[in-house]
């Protein structure tokens, strides 16, 4: 079949179409793609700094919670007790810590004030990391929201 306007042949314009298709499809190839490199940054950060207590599987068996005087809690069923939803602001909240939701006399660590100090801001611009330490924060989040159970 002749197509009139641009004389591709039927093959042409399946291909046209698959093409079509696939660049159709590009946003969401690489929009998981970016999710899933978040997830790693998040994967990464959690491994670095939470794994210790809440384990590498986020169960709350990590090697320091023998240590500890109270139970370290599994991370990965805070959706189911919360009514299948996950809790993102309340997670995002306890990791920071600065709120002033958790209180200092629990042995986790205020995550806000931590990544804050590694990541100093340069000089004479006071507030400038604020930003990337609650992209970690966010990432380490969605990194717990991806392996609920
Ligand atoms: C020193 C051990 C330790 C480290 C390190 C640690 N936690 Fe915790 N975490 C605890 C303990 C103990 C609790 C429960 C009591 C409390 O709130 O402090 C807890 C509570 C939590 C809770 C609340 C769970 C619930 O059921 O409400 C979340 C979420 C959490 N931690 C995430 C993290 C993340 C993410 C990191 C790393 C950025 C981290 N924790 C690092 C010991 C730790």
């Amino acid at each position: 079949m002749i197509s009139s306007r641009t004389g591709a042949t039927l093959g042409q314009q399946l291909e046209d179409q698959d093409m079509k298709k696939f660049f159709l499809m590009m946003p969401f190839i690489l929009g998981s793609a970016a999710m899933a490199q978040e997830h790693d940054w998040g994967a990464r950060f959690y491994a670095e700094n939470c794994a210790g207590c809440h384990g590498e599987t986020a169960k709350g068996d990590g090697v320091l919670a023998d240590y500890l005087t109270v139970d370290v809690p599994d991370l990965t069923s805070l959706s189911a007790a919360n009514d299948g939803v996950f809790p993102m602001l309340r997670v995002i909240q306890i990791i920071d810590g600065r709120s002033g939701l958790r209180t200092h006399e629990k042995p986790m660590p205020l995550y806000g004030a931590i990544f804050r100090e590694d990541l100093q801001p340069p000089m004479g611009m006071p507030g400038a990391s604020e930003p990337l330490v609650r992209g970690r924060v966010l990432s380490i989040a969605e990194y717990l929201q991806s392996i609920q159970e």
